[in-house]
């Protein structure tokens, strides 16, 4: 039986990833209908800025499948309903002095240039990814406020040769203050939802405790806007990846001095001391409930007034339906995928793809893999995928490999050169496009772009003067430094 082509793509998100996925597939010019759904009031995902916070859920030790569920999605369809009042984590973190932290030039999408550089005010991104649909005329495409809240798999039926997917919709309608739902089908469906919606808080002793004694003194980085609520306060930050620096550092001159910043591992920038103004704890090993928080090292510290957990985020697919797709997406034990190839692709479902998942250059990233993809579903790559079994193989191999290197499975380091294997991997799938000019160019990663990239910082790194790096081998407070062999060294970009 011959499969039918791709016919129809449903693109979940409005990020980078989606504005690149939905330009990919328009310019093929072979699929008939083309959505991009996305839960916000406007195009722009992480870089939307909402300025006031909101104190979110958080338990610590917990995972997002734990506290972002699934909705009760209505028996019948469609329906309209009161609005929901569950905690979808749809608000940015985005705070008021955010700034890019990628030169442009390399973090732009390749045929648009942001307008300056190399470092933009976090509201230049934001009117880039709109103007990005605007300009490659796809958002016509985008259906605003509408989250996707089932994804199901529809097996094939008799004779129709190819699975489809399911997608169970909730538009909010503020002006009527309601909640309309309704079902599409599509015969593919691109993953564009992004990882940076739900805070991490780690699972300490005492702080589920800590936090119902005082209320409001813990908090995420995900709500932080700027230092003023802080001012003269004694304030404990935790973690030193790019919210914990950027925190820390707008918080000196503030807050009371010193700032307190808990690291588990030193970062490229920090230097043999803390800058002025900083005073560097280990990991927090126990809060108490006479207030006191104790560090791995026995330390405590007393009267504190704030706590700004700054230990990022996790994936959460809330509207993936394990029951109807025959198992989970997302691994939150080994922390990756499930089933990819090569983070892009997913070895059971041939019409499902994702964009956006590796901490590797963002938006030019989204590109290659958008690309590829659009490529793929639209029958015209370059290169086939290997057959099933070699994709089972790499995606087992690359456990091997992340375990070995003590990192994570969709972590894709700059320095030792596997992001420019990974991004040839996805030029090389799609290969060029038609003559007659279906289809984008996967773009170049020339000389100018790979320099801005290894040269200009926003954060310079400190190092150890001999280009190493350094790594705490224990999290219990012992200050000994250990050079670690190649892997165990933070590549340059980890921070992205
Ligand atoms: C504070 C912060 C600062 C950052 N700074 C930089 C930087 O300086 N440089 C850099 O290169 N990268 C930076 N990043 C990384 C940033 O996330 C990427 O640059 C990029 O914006 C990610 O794009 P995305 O489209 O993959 O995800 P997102 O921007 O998260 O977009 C995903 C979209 O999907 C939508 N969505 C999710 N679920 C659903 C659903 N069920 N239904 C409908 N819509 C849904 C969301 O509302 C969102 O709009 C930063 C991230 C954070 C958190
Ligand atoms: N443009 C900007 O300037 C800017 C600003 C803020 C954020 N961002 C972006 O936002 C995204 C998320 O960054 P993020 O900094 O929020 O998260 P992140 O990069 O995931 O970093 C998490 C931090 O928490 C630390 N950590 C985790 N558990 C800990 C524990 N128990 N005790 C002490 N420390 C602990 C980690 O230490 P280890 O390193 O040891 O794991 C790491 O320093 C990234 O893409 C980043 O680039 C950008």
């Amino acid at each position: 039986m011959t499969v039918p082509p791709i016919k129809s793509i449903a693109i979940i998100g409005a990020g980078a990833s989606g504005a690149a996925a939905a330009a990919a597939f328009a310019a093929e010019a072979c699929f008939d209908r083309i959505r991009v759904f996305e839960r916000r009031e406007t195009p722009g995902g992480t870089w939307i800025y909402d300025p006031g916070p909101k104190e979110l859920p958080f338990v610590p030790g917990a995972s997002p499948p734990d506290i972002d569920p699934p909705l009760t999605i209505p028996d019948t369809l469609p329906k309209t309903t009161a609005p929901s009042s569950q905690e979808r984590f749809d608000r940015t973190p985005i705070y008021d002095d955010l700034t890019t932290n990628v030169p442009a030039i390399a973090m732009c999408l390749s045929d648009i240039p942001f307008p300056y550089g190399p470092f933009t005010p976090h509201w230049v991104p934001q009117q880039y990814i709109s103007n990005y649909f605007s300009s490659h005329r796809t958002d016509s495409l985008l259906s605003l406020s509408t989250t996707v809240e089932d994804l199901s798999r529809i097996p094939a039926e008799k004779h129709s040769g190819r699975d489809s997917w399911k997608l169970v919709l909730r538009r909010h309608d503020a002006a009527r203050n309601v909640d309309v739902w309704w079902e599409e089908r599509f015969d593919a469906v691109i993953l564009a939802n992004g990882h940076y919606s739900v805070p991490i808080v780690p699972h300490v002793t005492g702080l589920d405790d800590y936090r119902k004694l005082f209320p409001g003194r813990v908090s995420h980085s995900k709500t932080y806007r700027n230092p003023e609520p802080y001012r003269n306060k004694k304030v404990v930050v935790i973690g030193n990846s790019a919210s914990g620096h950027d925190i820390t550092a707008a918080l000196v001159g503030v807050a009371q001095a010193p700032i307190y910043q808990s690291r588990r591992s030193r970062s490229r920038w920090d230097g043999p001391t803390p800058p002025e103004g900083v005073e560097w704890k280990p990991v927090i090993k126990e809060f108490r409930p006479n207030g006191d928080v104790v560090f791995g090292d026995g330390s405590k510290l007393s009267s504190i007034d704030a706590v700004i957990y700054c230990t990022g985020y996790r994936p959460s697919f809330p509207f993936w339906n394990a029951k109807a797709n025959g198992g989970p997406i997302y691994d939150y034990v080994k922390d990756g995928l499930i089933g990819t190839y090569q983070h892009t692709f997913f070895q059971k479902y041939p019409n499902l793809g994702i964009v956006g998942m590796p901490r590797v250059l963002t938006f030019r990233s989204f590109e290659y893999q958008a690309i590829a993809l659009a490529r793929f579903f639209a029958g015209r790559n370059a290169l086939p995928l290997p057959p099933r079994e070699a994709q089972q193989r790499w995606e087992k191999e690359r456990w091997k490999l992340v375990k070995r290197e003590r990192r994570k499975f969709h972590d894709i380091p700059w320095d030792d050169g596997e992001t420019m294997d990974w991004l040839r991997l996805l030029f090389e799938t799609a290969g060029l496009p038609l003559l007659e000019g279906q289809g984008k160019c996967p773009p170049v990663l020339g000389y100018e772009t790979r320099w801005a990239i290894e040269h200009i910082k926003k954060y310079p790194d400190y190092g150890d003067g001999d280009g190493n790096n350094l790594r705490r081998t224990e999290d219990d407070g012992d200050e000994s430094w250990t050079f670690l062999n190649h892997g165990d060294v933070k590549d340059s970009l980890h921070f992205i």
